[in-house]
């Protein structure tokens, strides 16, 4: 499936420009937990998955971008000296990016880019930041602009936050761009220092239901629970002017403020405060090579998002309630934003075929849908992909 897209891609650019290109992989990414945290200044635990963006782009003389969606089939044009905010939303990803490089001051001419890939859109697999963050990773590496990997995740964030309008944390673009092969990635949000752990196991695998629930409308709802959480702190600084963010405020510290915040406020408080604790105890699991304990913090997670955060939905609770007690099951909750996309499972290899089906027949059976399924596996964050690699494909 790779293969064949890579390529395409490839070919695609060709026939449209008649040269040939500089090809990257920019990948998708699960969270294992932590999840509303990285906008808090919190814990996250993602890690990059082996489905991804490709591009096959090259540098041009003049001032024009040249943009191709293979998925879309559908083509945009303008100007690095003339960026408009463009009614074809996919385009504002891109533009977004070289928004973001002309306002950091870097010299940019034109390019012709095709890009297309296998994430799905919608999904909660980070489309959007593996687009971001892989376009200014190619434009990085084509004009030789030398900027480090951590102003490029930066960047990347700022093109969403600013260009596209959705306020994100910094865990996908992070992820998309430091993710390593069979590893977790746990980022301190706050001092941007992260940690590796090792995630493989002989006998179990991250597997991800689709709800097939699109959240691209939760992007107003995202913002409003940034906002939530901004007055949660607020309201906390007054007595702790220390607080700077929720990740400075302890489950004891919070209590205080139960009956001095709206109901509301001091729910969606609670869940990023013990979620952070949450992250901290699946990293020591993770040490132990403890799934169990590691899949009982997920469905907590879980709990939290549905009932406090209240991020969830009734086909996402679904999925997430028929495996609970389920044997072979390690751990089940929705994942991402919120609203729709996927759950994210840890499940027994053994298993996987036996609960595959099981869960098939009964989204089947209640809602009339076939989920997709994804058997994931945890891949290398964004790269060029050589060129004796994709001749080889
Ligand atoms: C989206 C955002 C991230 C993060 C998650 C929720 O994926 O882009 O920054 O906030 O939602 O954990």
């Amino acid at each position: 499936m790779t293969i064949n897209i890579s390529s395409a891609i490839e070919r695609k650019f060709e026939e449209l420009f008649n040269e040939k290109p500089v090809l990257f992989r920019s990948p998708g990414r699960v969270n294992l937990i932590g999840e509303h945290t990285d906008y808090n200044m919190g814990f996250v635990l993602p890690a990059a998955i082996d489905r991804a963006i490709y591009f096959a782009i090259t540098p041009r003389s003049d001032n024009e971008c040249s943009l191709y969606s293979y998925d879309m089939d559908d083509s945009y044009k303008f100007r690095v000296s003339d960026l408009k905010f463009s009614e074809k939303n996919w385009a504002n990803y891109l533009m977004g990016v070289v928004d973001q490089l002309v306002k950091a001051g870097y010299k940019l001419n034109g390019f012709n880019c095709v890009f297309g890939g296998d994430i799905p859109i919608g999904a909660g697999l980070s489309s959007s930041a593996a687009i971001e963050a892989g376009l200014a990773y190619a434009l990085n590496y084509i004009f030789n602009l030398g900027i480090d990997k951590l102003t490029l995740v930066k960047l990347a964030q700022k093109a969403e936050n600013e260009f596209v309008g959705v306020k994100c944390g910094i865990m996908d673009q992070y992820i998309n761009i430091f993710g390593e092969e069979e590893k977790v990635l746990k980022i301190d949000c706050r001092s941007l220092e992260y940690e590796y752990f090792p995630f493989k196991f002989e006998n179990a695998s991250i597997v991800l239901f689709n709800s097939g629930v699109s959240h691209s409308l939760a992007s107003s709802e995202y913002n409003q629970r940034k906002k939530e959480c901004g007055e949660g702190v607020e309201i906390i600084r007054k007595k702790y002017n220390h607080v700077g963010s929720l990740r400075d405020v302890s489950v004891e510290m919070l209590d205080e403020f139960k009956f001095r915040m709206n109901s509301v406020i001091f729910k969606r408080c609670k869940y990023v405060v013990e979620e952070n604790q949450r992250v901290l105890n699946a990293c020591s699991s993770l040490e132990k090579g403890d799934l169990i304990t590691f899949g009982s913090l997920m469905y907590l997670t879980h709990e939290g998002l549905r009932s406090e955060y209240e991020v969830s939905c009734a086909k996402l609770n679904f999925l997430v309630d028929i495996l609970k007690d389920k044997p072979g099951v390690y751990g089940s909750r929705m994942m991402g934003g919120g609203f729709g996309g996927c759950t994210i499972n840890i499940i027994e290899n053994d298993s996987i075929d036996e609960i595959t089906l099981f869960v098939l027949k009964s989204y089947k059976d209640k809602f009339n849908i076939d989920p997709e399924i994804y058997v994931t596996k945890i891949s290398g964050g964004t790269n060029i992909i050589p060129v004796n690699e994709n001749a080889e494909r």
